[in-house]
């Protein structure tokens, strides 16, 4: 029998995913100097997952890795295999008799929960569900944001957050020329939105955001960011996190925050006003949002180590739209072993574990699926290459047979009646994105719905 890894008997990896730790992964794969086949096995017609779908329609600048993943598609023994859903058209069992090695890279599909009173009334809605509706997802196409409604409250305070408050901040002049799907654009054009309420549960040197996207949220056309000066003031061990050298993101954060509420009246259309030490402990409303109660907080532990205690005091927030932006969530795909208070599946070193901590032959994980949704595009580089490595060194231990790789996968998916899509067809859809743009003076209108998709091809 050959090596396995050499001409003869070459490597073959499923990656199950291609968002930026799928394309991370193939990359390492494709550059190991071992002969590896790569298909990076796709739910979507489209790759690139949240930069395509997450990176906020404003921020072209950061949709630029795709010019690297191109690169990478192209390299030779990379293959795509789009429309494909794992656990779902093809089991993990079919993909192992398929590949010696799969890797999961299918990132943190979903929401975390607040776990309150009035979560699930209409108008209460989680950012993940908006940023994918205005990224024109497909699985989001149908959704509805009542944009009726003057003031919208927004939970959480980290960078995603600050993606929907852009959004909703922003004049339709300004979102016109970017790729934001044309029925969020729409809708935004008949928004009546004038506040929009960020709400923190700890204190402004615990904000999660970093500083370029903060700063940006006071340099907007058409909305003020407003703080109460007493919302920054800090308890002891706040002011002792702000002193320790690393914190430099947070010192900057209370400095920009403290120059938002310096400002005097702005006379701009809209405001974006900025709460700490508030937590939300209902929603209410008669058939849909109405109001938000929140708990007023103190902090309580260690510098660093701070969390919010509720002091018995609330107050009531006005609202007609709610948004929760507490951060992602990953999906469990069937067949694979999964970690669901955290979300993740669970792995060591990138190789997947079971219950007792043993890890399972031939699977793999890397990016959000792996260790939670944190980190922005460039942190998955690193992980993937980290998980690679665990999979280059277990290639003893692998079933050394040949496998048949993309040609057996594609055999079996044809014989179900699975459209894939190549790489090549996604070019041709991304041709005609592009084009359907350029009349519009947009970089791309998007497909949002599979079959149109289907129908370029
Ligand atoms: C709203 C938002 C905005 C962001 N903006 C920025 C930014 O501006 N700059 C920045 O640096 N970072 C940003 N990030 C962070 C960045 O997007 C993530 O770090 C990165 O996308 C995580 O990569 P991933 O490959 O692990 O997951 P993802 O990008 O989510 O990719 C996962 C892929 O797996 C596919 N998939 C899932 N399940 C299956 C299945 N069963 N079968 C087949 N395929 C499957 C999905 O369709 C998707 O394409 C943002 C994140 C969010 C949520
Ligand atoms: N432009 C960019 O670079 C960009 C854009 C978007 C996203 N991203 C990255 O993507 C990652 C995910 O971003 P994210 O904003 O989803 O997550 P995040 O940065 O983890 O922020 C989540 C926020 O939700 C709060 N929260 C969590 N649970 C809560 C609860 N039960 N009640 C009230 N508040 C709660 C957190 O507060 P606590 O701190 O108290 O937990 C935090 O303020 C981050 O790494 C981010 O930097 C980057």
């Amino acid at each position: 029998m050959s090596e396995l890894g050499s001409e003869a008997n070459p490597l073959q990896v499923a990656v199950v995913g291609s968002g930026p730790s799928g394309f991370y992964a193939a990359e390492a794969l494709l550059k190991s100097g071992r002969t590896v086949n790569v298909d990076l096995v796709e739910r979507l017609p489209a790759p690139f997952g949240l930069v395509r779908y997450g990176v906020a329609p404003d921020h072209p600048k950061l949709k630029e890795a795709i010019l690297a993943y191109q690169i990478i598609a192209r390299l030779p023994r990379f293959a795509f295999l789009g429309n494909v859903t794992v656990g779902r058209d093809v089991t993990v069992d079919e993909l192992l008799a398929h590949y010696h090695a799969v890797v999961f890279a299918c990132g943190a599909e979903t929401d975390r929960h607040l776990g309150v009173p009035g979560e699930d009334l209409a108008g209460s809605h989680t950012a993940t569900e908006f940023v994918a509706w205005y990224n024109g997802h497909p699985e989001y196409r149908d959704r509805h944001f009542d944009l009726s409604a003057e003031v919208v409250a927004i939970v959480g305070q980290g960078n995603v957050a600050a993606d929907v408050s852009r959004i909703l901040a922003k004049s339709v002049d300004e979102l016109r020329g970017t790729d934001i799907a044309e029925h969020a654009l729409d809708a935004l054009a008949a928004s009546r939105v004038r506040e929009i309420h960020v709400i923190g549960r700890r204190g402004p040197a615990q904000a999660k955001f970093t500083n370029k996207e903060l700063k940006e949220l006071g340099e907007l056309a058409n909305c003020a960011a407003e703080v109460d000066p007493g919302a920054l003031e800090l308890n002891a061990e706040s002011q002792a996190e702000l002193e320790a050298k690393a914190n430099f993101v947070s010192v900057k954060n209370v400095e920009i925050l403290r120059d938002f509420a310096s400002r005097g009246q702005s006379g701009k259309a809209r405001r974006l006003i900025f709460h700490f030490l508030k937590g939300p402990v209902k929603i209410e409303g008669a058939a849909r949002v109405q109001q938000v109660v929140l708990a007023r907080n103190r902090l309580e532990g260690k510098p660093f180590w701070q969390s919010a205690t509720a002091t018995g005091d609330t107050e009531t927030l006005a609202c007609g739209l709610l948004f929760r932006s507490i951060g992602y969530s990953g999906v469990p795909v069937p067949g694979v072993p999964f970690d669901a208070k955290r979300g993740v599946i669970p792995s060591r070193d990138g190789r997947v574990v079971d219950a007792a901590e043993n890890p399972l032959p031939g699977l793999y994980t890397a990016g959000w699926i792996k260790r939670g949704p944190t980190g922005i595009i460039g942190t998955n580089r690193a992980d993937s290459v980290a998980t690679v490595k665990s999979l280059l060194a277990d290639s003893a231990a692998l079933p050394q047979q040949a496998r048949k790789g993309s040609e057996g996968l594609a055999a079996l998916l044809a014989a179900r009646g699975v459209r894939t899509v190549c790489y090549g067809d996604w070019e041709a859809i991304d041709a005609k994105e592009v084009a359907r743009g350029q009349p519009k003076g947009k970089p791309r209108e998007k497909f949002t719905r599979v079959d149109e998709m289907l129908r370029c091809l």
